[in-house]
């Protein structure tokens, strides 16, 4: 029997009620589920046949949380997950959760809503709201310090991370772990509670545990959150739910708390574009017009060419993800530095307790070292990490090409040069693609995988369900200078060393853009990637007469950079360094002065935090609507994805591009012509894209029509 026209299976099994969520692929709560819930705990309470309720999840989990499409409504509608709550409260019989897969969010609210919760040894838990801007706002921020205590609860909500089974039993998350099978367990643990004293007990009842300075714990725990991410406000809402569970309000007063703190959240900006991020990153591995029965190359063994501090982080990529790899140096010294440096990496991570002795064994078992390209000739995929210089890239891809076998992937990891001419020095460019890592590769979740003119499809598609499986934020970008990334940073950097030449320091530069969100300010960041690297790429740029017919262009980092001010590994970059922290350095101060005199750039003392940003950000924003135009971008959210999961932007923004709708296109356009009006000489540094500037018209000629269609 099934309960009609719902997302909720119904079906009876030893006189207990299964209700199944039915909502692949992850049985979000959507309404209609809700709904459905609904309908089918009223049949079982009407149901003289039915003496206890298991709640399962068809498919692969238990429920994934909330709908997050049905957020962008604004308000949450009836049957609201409380109200499903409240009626297994006072169904007058037990009801028990099946937790299988995951249980995340609104999925473990409704999971603590009933009466007991059993879980699969290998289930997943936890509250992710607070990496979407809000919290859970079905009773979670009430119910679970009552059921594992202050401490735990602001610890689980406020950081978002999953526990396993074993945990959450320990913490009194749930009551038991089935041994082997889940359901049947259920259904025994149901009947079981029918006779027992606490069978129909339920969280809300329960006084809160461990509240004893729950004010100082949960500001503490509060503290360590805002420190990544100061701006944020979730984190503090969710600290006042906690605070407010533990008062002398009625439960329905502290759910009105709640559902208030939830509704402001999920209506707010930050949240929005979370949400927005989240989806961005689902549908960035999505290549448009790509048959999606196409069958994918067989990937289980990787080479990588360079086992220097790139090569070697990614190598660790895929010995994490189970893949056996060799890494291949030309001389035998450099080779047993790399493998010597992955080995102490991991040893590292034995250290703090983030691998097992174990584990790091049999990722060392999987790796081996070459000096000889025959080894290559077995392996599914090649990955050249060398120099980035495009003679020595098209000597090793060339070598590639001879030795690889048909079907084998060929990957660059260039990260500023002409893909399409790496992979011709192949012989068979439609084996290759681009795969940038950034650094460092094993840590950093972007990958921009970057598509060549003749990469065959089934290449492209291969890259991106492997990104999945090592655990990457996959992004195609077609070929152009830097690719999304690169090429929208130099319009930063650029921007950056005019400013610092105009009298800015690069403390001043750094608070400024860290004020704003980014992870790390950008004369930080460049002293940290290398003075000399960017140099490089520059001087590789000028020789090529790539660079702006403008003699002061990035003069700073060049001029530092022959002043062998290499940055943190020289202990002198844009700062002087004192162990590893950055100090303003008055030299540096001077050697921008002498270039400002030398290229007749005004010195100025007016400089705010609002200018720098502006400065900084709104071309690279920019430079984002001419990737788009050009078609090296399928969406802009795919650039926003970029800058989130590679450059340390705000997620709270939402990246660039979605920035700058929150902005509006009329004011970025007009910004941008102003600060080319501020900045005569090189006011084209600042012409707005023609996309951005199509948009804007449209966008103002929406604001013209504002007034009639109100
Ligand atoms: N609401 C709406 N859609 C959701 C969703 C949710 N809570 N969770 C996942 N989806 C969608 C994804 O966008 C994806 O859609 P697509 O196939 O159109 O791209 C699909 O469901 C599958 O998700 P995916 O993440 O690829 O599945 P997975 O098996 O790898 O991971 C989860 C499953 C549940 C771990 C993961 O989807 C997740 O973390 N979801 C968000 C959980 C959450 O934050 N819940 C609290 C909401 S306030």
């Amino acid at each position: 029997m099934a309960a009609t026209g719902t997302l909720a299976k119904y079906a009876i099994r030893d006189r207990v009620a299964i209700v199944t969520l039915n909502a692949p692929p992850v049985n979000g709560l959507s309404q209609p589920l809700r709904a459905g819930i609904q309908e089918a705990l009223h049949q079982a309470k009407a149901d003289a046949a039915v003496d206890a309720v298991v709640i399962t999840g068809a498919g692969k989990m238990f429920c994934g949380g909330a709908d997050i499409k049905e957020f962008a409504a604004g308000e949450i509608t009836e049957p609201d997950l409380n109200i499903v709550c409240a009626l297994i409260e006072t169904l007058g019989k037990p009801v028990v959760a099946a937790i299988h897969g995951y249980a995340l969010g609104g999925g473990m609210e409704l999971a603590l809503g009933c009466h007991h919760r059993i879980a699969a040894h290998d289930a997943q838990m936890g509250f992710p709201e607070v990496t979407l801007g809000v919290l859970p706002g079905g009773g979670g921020t009430q119910r679970t310090p009552r059921l594992v205590g202050v401490p735990v609860a602001s610890d689980l909500i406020l950081s978002g991370r999953m526990i396993g089974a074993s945990e959450a039993l320990e913490c009194g998350l749930i009551d038991a772990v089935a041994q082997d099978d889940l359901l049947k367990e259920a259904i025994t643990f149901a009947l079981d509670a029918k006779d027992r004293a606490d069978g129909l007990r339920t969280a809300r009842a329960l006084p809160v545990k461990d509240a004893a300075n729950a004010k100082d714990t949960i500001s503490a725990t509060l503290a360590k959150v805002l420190r990544r991410t100061p701006n944020a406000h979730a984190p503090k809402a969710i600290a006042r739910c906690i605070e407010f569970a533990a008062s002398d309000a009625s439960f329905e007063d502290r759910l009105i708390f709640e559902r208030k703190e939830f509704l402001e959240l999920m209506n707010g900006t930050q949240s929005k574009a979370l949400r927005h991020l989240f989806f961005a990153e689902k549908a960035a591995v999505k290549i448009p017009n790509l048959d999606k029965e196409l069958p994918l190359r067989p990937i289980e063994c990787v080479g990588i060419i360079g086992a220097g501090t790139m090569g070697g982080g990614i190598a660790m990529n895929f010995l994490n993800a189970d893949m056996p790899v060799t890494v291949l140096e030309i001389a035998q010294d450099a080779l047993d530095r790399g493998i010597e440096n992955i080995r102490r990496t991991f040893a590292g991570n034995v250290e703090k307790g983030r691998m097992t002795l174990a584990q790091m064994d049999r990722r060392m078992g999987l790796l081996k070292g070459s000096t000889d390209y025959a080894d290559m000739a077995d392996r599914d995929l090649v990955i050249e990490a060398v120099f980035e210089n495009m003679k020595i890239k098209q000597d090793v891809c060339a070598k590639l090409g001879e030795v690889c076998k048909p079907g084998a992937i060929i990957a660059t990891n260039t990260s500023t040069l002409d893909v399409d001419i790496i992979a011709e020095a192949t012989g068979r460019p439609d084996d290759v693609l681009g795969m940038h890592f950034f650094s460092p590769a094993h840590i950093m979740r972007l990958l921009e995988v970057v598509r060549g003119a003749k990469t065959a499809p089934d290449v492209l598609a291969t890259a991106m369900q492997l990104a999945r499986r090592i655990n990457k934020v996959a992004v195609v970008s077609g070929v152009c200078y830097g690719f999304i990334g690169n090429r929208m940073l130099e319009s930063y950097l650029r921007e950056m060393d005019y400013l610092l030449m105009e009298g800015a320091t690069p403390a001043q530069l750094d608070a400024a853009l860290e004020g704003f969100g980014m992870a790390m300010g950008p004369c930080r960041m460049m002293d940290m990637a290398g003075v000399d690297v960017n140099a490089f790429v520059l001087d590789g740029r000028e020789a090529e007469g790539a660079l702006p017919d403008t003699p002061s262009y990035r003069a700073l980092v060049r001029k530092l950079g022959a002043l062998g001010r290499n940055g943190q590994k020289a202990g002198k970059g844009y700062y002087r360094y004192d162990g590893r922290t950055p100090v303003d350095d008055p030299e540096v101060n001077q050697i921008a002065a002498d270039l400002a005199a030398e290229f007749g750039i005004r010195r100025r003392n007016d400089i705010t935090d609002a200018e720098i940003c502006d400065r900084l950000l709104y071309p690279l924003i920019n430079e984002g609507f001419k990737i788009m135009e050009e078609g090296i971008a399928y969406r802009e959210a795919d650039i926003d994805v970029v800058w989130t999961a590679g450059y340390g932007w705000p997620a709270l923004t939402g990246g660039p591009m979605h920035l700058a709708q929150t902005i509006g296109l009329t004011k970025l356009r007009d910004r941008l012509i102003g600060l080319g009006q501020q900045t005569q000489d090189r006011f084209d540094f600042f012409t707005p894209a023609p996309l951005l500037q199509r948009l804007a018209d449209a966008e103002g000629r929406a604001d013209e029509r504002l007034p009639e269609a109100v």
